[in-house]
């Protein structure tokens, strides 16, 4: 708000100083020294003034946008996207195709990335599939010259720690900019301590900065709940949350807010902020994953690295993740991740052991029960097994 009138002082201060330097000069030295100080100085400002143009010199109108600073009125630099500029519109007997429209997008990546990284997850693919399809079918009607406000796209992942939602927030960045929504299609993940200050005057800022970051793309709030605290109406979260409202609303064309956390404690976010909630068109709910899943998901993570657990191997994993799901601070496919990255080390250092010992290509990628008994969770549920009941 002050900016101009800083940048005038600062200005000023650089004159004043200037004139006062030449002044002294011009009374104490002599008059060849002080002509050649006078040349010395032009000269040298010159040449800043030259290389400071050389540095901001850029090529593209997208790396000039970047460079902007924001626009006043909490709007921010980065282009509309939509893709009805610059396009023909269809006279009204013309047909399109649906199909060829995806082949166009190029949005059949997206759903074989999906499949190959997460096992299962139907209910989620299939509800990432009815948005592309919203969004093909918008695309299309802007093609005929159908005018419709740009969707609401704003989306909120619940479900519990490493269910998925980080992954599928990522592709569905690139889904959107491939089905021309999003400019750049990355992902800014944040957390309260990212958007929120301590002190007063820091959260708006904080939360600009990571606004800025984000355009063009997704920002993924983690946790999100936590911005608000109840009862606590000196909180700075709620200045963070107000300026992401307007941003959701004014800016929806150029930013993806994804709010994610704990289903139950994301509903008492939405009951206590209804703003928010109300700018939330899609809601995604990751299931926890089934034992059987969670085994599945391990396969896949193993084959993808060139392993595989033998028979007697799965079995004892499956006796793990049974134990494991009943813990505190279990992470579903991130326990299971974890856990494998664990075995691996047991399996080299079982290898290593004996290094006189030929090692065959299997023997190179077979994970033996032996590594996944090694566990201190086995060693630790025996004994509370044996405790007796209180
Ligand atoms: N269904 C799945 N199949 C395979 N891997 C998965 C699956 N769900 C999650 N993962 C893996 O688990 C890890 C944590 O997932 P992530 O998306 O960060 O979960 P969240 O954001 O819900 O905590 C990642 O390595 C991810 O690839
Ligand atoms: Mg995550």
């Amino acid at each position: 708000m002050y900016g101009f009138k800083v940048q005038y002082i600062k200005m000023s201060m650089l004159l004043f100083a200037a004139l006062a330097g030449f002044t002294l000069a011009y009374y104490n030295l002599s008059r060849p020294l002080f002509l050649l100080l006078v040349i010395g100085v032009f000269v040298l400002a010159g040449s800043i003034a030259i290389g400071r143009n050389a540095w901001t010199q850029t090529d593209t109108e997208d790396a000039r946008a970047a460079m902007m600073p924001p626009r006043r009125g909490g709007k921010f630099s980065v282009k509309v996207t939509r893709r009805q500029r610059n396009q023909e519109v269809l006279p009204p007997e013309a047909t399109v195709s649906l199909a060829e429209e995806r082949r166009t997008a190029d949005i059949e990546d997206v759903f074989t990335a999906l499949d190959r990284q997460l096992v299962g997850l139907v209910p989620i693919k299939k509800k990432v599939d009815e948005i592309a399809s919203l969004l093909l079918v918008d695309r299309v009607r802007q093609r005929f010259g159908l005018q419709a406000p740009r969707p609401n796209l704003h989306m909120c992942f619940t479900g519990d720690p490493g269910t998925g939602k980080t992954t599928v927030a990522l592709q569905m960045a690139d889904l959107l900019r491939r089905l021309g929504y999003l400019e750049k299609g990355h992902l800014v993940h944040a957390m309260r301590d990212d958007l929120v200050g301590e002190f007063i005057g820091h959260t708006a800022p904080k939360t600009k900065r990571v606004l800025e970051r984000a355009m063009g793309g997704v920002l993924f709030i983690d946790e999100a709940y936590y911005l608000y605290r109840a009862g606590d109406s000196k909180d700075y979260g709620q200045e963070c949350i107000d300026i992401l409202l307007q941003v959701m609303e004014n800016d929806r064309d150029k930013l993806v807010v994804i709010l994610a956390g704990y289903r139950d404690r994301m509903d008492e976010f939405f009951e206590s902020n209804p703003g928010m909630s109300s700018r939330i068109a899609h809601h995604l709910d990751f299931a926890p994953y089934t034992l059987n899943e969670l085994l599945a998901i391990g396969n896949a993570m193993l084959d993808r690295s060139s392993y595989y657990l033998s028979p007697e191997a799965e079995l004892a994993f499956r006796d793990y993740l049974t134990i494991r799901m009943e813990q505190p601070r279990f992470a579903n496919a991130r326990s299971v991740r974890n856990e494998l990255e664990r075995s691996r080390l047991r399996h080299a250092h079982r290898l290593a052991a004996d290094l006189e010992v030929s090692r065959s290509k299997d023997d190179l990628m077979r994970i033996e029960p032996a590594d996944i008994l090694a566990s201190p969770l086995f060693a630790a549920s025996a004994l509370s097994a044996s405790l007796p009941e209180i």
